[in-house]
């Protein structure tokens, strides 16, 4: 493949993902498992500072899913406290249920504490965006959400996440059944200045 048609099609899939939220997945659609994991070895070829690779994923499928979904809007019920809204609760276990996957994104922190934690949670970023990309060019889809439970200190152990560890958010993943608008972008100019 020659340089330039890389690009064009490297470009395509980068604009062309969309995050799908569970309301525009196909319910019961499922992706191959096989598909999940060669998104996650592209995953795992993200750049990392110090050869830390911290981060670390855990895939819930099938009745993991089930467990998980119940695990979080028991917590959630528990400790919501004035932010707790019973459609909240509801919502927490029907989205799950409607993913093929869900991806626990966890940053596991180097134990030398060498490199910076924000880099190590930059590096976790880089390769879920490779998940993303491939996950899309594979014809699938999903988004990362950060509700739920996400940063409730008291979540950490059923992730097996310690105290330096970080618990990032949920990739849900399913079989999109429309491809949503994309959401507009500031032009490049207004997001970025040359000095020459
Ligand atoms: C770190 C991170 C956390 C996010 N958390 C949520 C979330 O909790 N709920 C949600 O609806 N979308 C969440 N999103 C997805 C954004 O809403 C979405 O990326 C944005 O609307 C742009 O749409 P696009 O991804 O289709 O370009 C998150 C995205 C990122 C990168």
């Amino acid at each position: 493949m020659s340089d330039n048609s890389k690009t064009a099609l490297l470009s395509q899939v980068i604009r062309e993902r969309r995050s799908v939220k569970p309301a525009s997945l196909e319910p019961g659609g499922i992706i191959p498992d096989e598909i999940i994991l060669h998104a996650l070895e592209n995953a795992t070829w993200a750049p990392n500072h110090g050869k830390t690779e911290p981060w670390y994923f855990i895939v819930y499928t099938g009745e993991g899913i089930r467990h998980l979904s119940e695990f979080q809007a028991q917590l959630y019920k528990q400790q919501g406290g004035e932010k707790f809204t019973e459609a909240k609760y509801t919502n927490l276990k029907a989205n799950y249920l409607r993913a093929s996957h869900v991806i626990a994104i966890c940053m596991k922190r180097d134990p030398s504490g060498k490199i910076p934690e924000v880099e190590e949670v930059a590096a976790v970023a880089t390769a879920v965006q490779n998940f993303a990309l491939t996950l899309h060019a594979a014809g699938y889809g999903g988004y990362w959400t950060t509700g739920g439970v996400t940063y409730y200190e008291s979540a950490k152990p059923f992730f097996g996440l310690g105290a330096s560890d970080k618990l990032m958010g949920f990739y849900l993943c399913g079989v999109p059944v429309a491809q949503p608008p994309a959401p507009p972008r500031k032009p490049v100019e207004v997001k970025s200045a040359w000095v020459r």
